[in-house]
């Protein structure tokens, strides 16, 4: 059968037809149709009868008729034999899709070019499943790296504690002896400066490393809440600043483990408290929300202080970044490993008056309405 017998084109069609997830195609030399497949219509939205004597660049788009590149992909094909091409097409309803296409140049025997024969694919799902693959490959990658490095600082955390508690309690025992004497006095208050700034720091190392919670419960958030308030309560009395905590009643209850969760609020708190001038108020809020997001509960910290810089917004939930005096820069750190570990979202800002905005989003289970809690105790 000579590839001109009509008989070749039964056969071809045929034998495409079976190849109903791709469009596989002939154009002729000029970049027109003259063969197209059931699959194509699948792809593209042309059935064949309207396929047929459309060019190629049908279904690119405009950008891409504008730079040539249909004819720079055949050009390819009809100087190296075989051309592919990736990238976002239009489909028929003006719909786009992710193709990969092949086209292959074809001869007649004495030399002349008959065309090209073309398979592309729609990898449009495939392109997603890849990239959601890519990115849960990498959350992985990153949460095994944490917990390696989680396990390394709390070891060294550890090895640290120990001698550290002996060297508070030798100063004890310095201060209850030489402590009265003018001459030591400013000695033993420097050291106990220091020594708790040591202490501060590796009990926010132990926690910045704890392995994260593998199982969480479904708690009301209300308590969480006024626990952090209670474990703050002594900083704000000190620092003559109100905090005034506003649950929503029925709030919906969200899967934590209450004591690491704790320890988020108390941190948020701690940092508006120490940013607050004498008088003010830091209010903490919490509400629900039932958005396309899903059912979560939005808790926002706000204080009366003067805000995070722009300069260092970027950088404030890095470990040790603080401009802080005294400040030893793992709390916010360990804010967003514990909320990251509840699969929520924490985010800083400024509000309209100034004051810093702390904003923690955790996905709640179920609906609003669901298993409420009484927004009390
Ligand atoms: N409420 C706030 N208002 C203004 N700046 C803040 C506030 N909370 C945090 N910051 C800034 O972010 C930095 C990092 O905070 P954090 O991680 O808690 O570490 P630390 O408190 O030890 O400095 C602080 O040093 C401060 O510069
Ligand atoms: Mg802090």
């Amino acid at each position: 059968m000579s590839p001109d017998d009509p008989g070749h084109d039964e056969v071809f069609r045929l034998l495409v037809d079976t190849v109903e997830d791709a469009a596989v195609f002939m154009l002729g030399p000029d970049g027109r149709v003259v063969c197209w497949n059931t699959g194509g219509e699948r792809v593209t939205g042309y059935c064949a009868t309207e396929a047929l004597g459309k060019h190629l660049s049908h279904v690119y788009l405009e950008e891409d008729l504008a730079s040539g590149l249909p004819q720079r992909v055949l050009d390819e094909a009809e100087q190296q034999g075989q051309a592919r091409t990736e990238g976002w097409r239009v489909r028929k309803d003006g719909s786009r899709f992710y193709s990969r296409t092949l086209y292959t140049a074809l001869w007649h025997p004495d030399g002349r070019l008959r065309g090209f024969a073309g398979v592309t694919r729609d990898i449009t799902a495939r392109r997603e499943t890849e990239a959601r693959l890519r990115e849960a490959q990498e959350a992985l990658r990153r949460n095994e790296l944490l917990s390696r490095m989680g396990a390394l600082v709390a070891g060294v955390a550890h090895e640290v504690r120990n001698p550290l508690f002996g060297i508070s309690a030798t100063l004890e025992a310095f201060d209850a002896r030489f402590g009265h004497s003018p001459e030591h006095a400013p000695y033993v208050s420097m050291l106990r400066r220091e020594v708790s700034r040591l202490h501060q720091l590796m009990h926010g190392l132990l926690t910045y490393g704890r392995p994260p919670s593998t199982e969480l419960h479904p708690c009301t958030l209300s308590s969480v809440l006024h626990e952090s308030v209670d474990l703050t309560a002594a900083l704000a009395r000190e620092r003559e600043v109100q905090v005034e905590v506003r649950a929503e009643p029925g709030l919906p209850r969200v899967p934590m483990d209450p004591s690491r969760l704790v320890q988020v609020f108390q941190n948020l708190l701690a940092n508006a408290l120490q940013h607050s001038p004498r008088g003010t108020t830091v209010r903490l809020t919490a509400r629900g929300l039932a958005d396309e997001a899903g059912p979560r509960v939005e808790c926002l910290v706000m204080d009366q202080g003067p805000g995070f810089s722009p300069e260092e917004l970027p950088r404030v939930f890095e470990p040790f970044f603080s401009h802080r005096a005294g400040g030893v820069g793992l709390g916010l750190a360990i804010v967003q490993r514990i909320v990251e570990e509840h699969h929520g979202s924490v985010s800083v800002g400024n509000g309209p008056e100034g004051g810093a905005e702390v904003r923690v989003f955790l996905p709640a289970e179920g609906g609003v309405n669901a298993a409420p809690d009484s927004g009390g105790r």
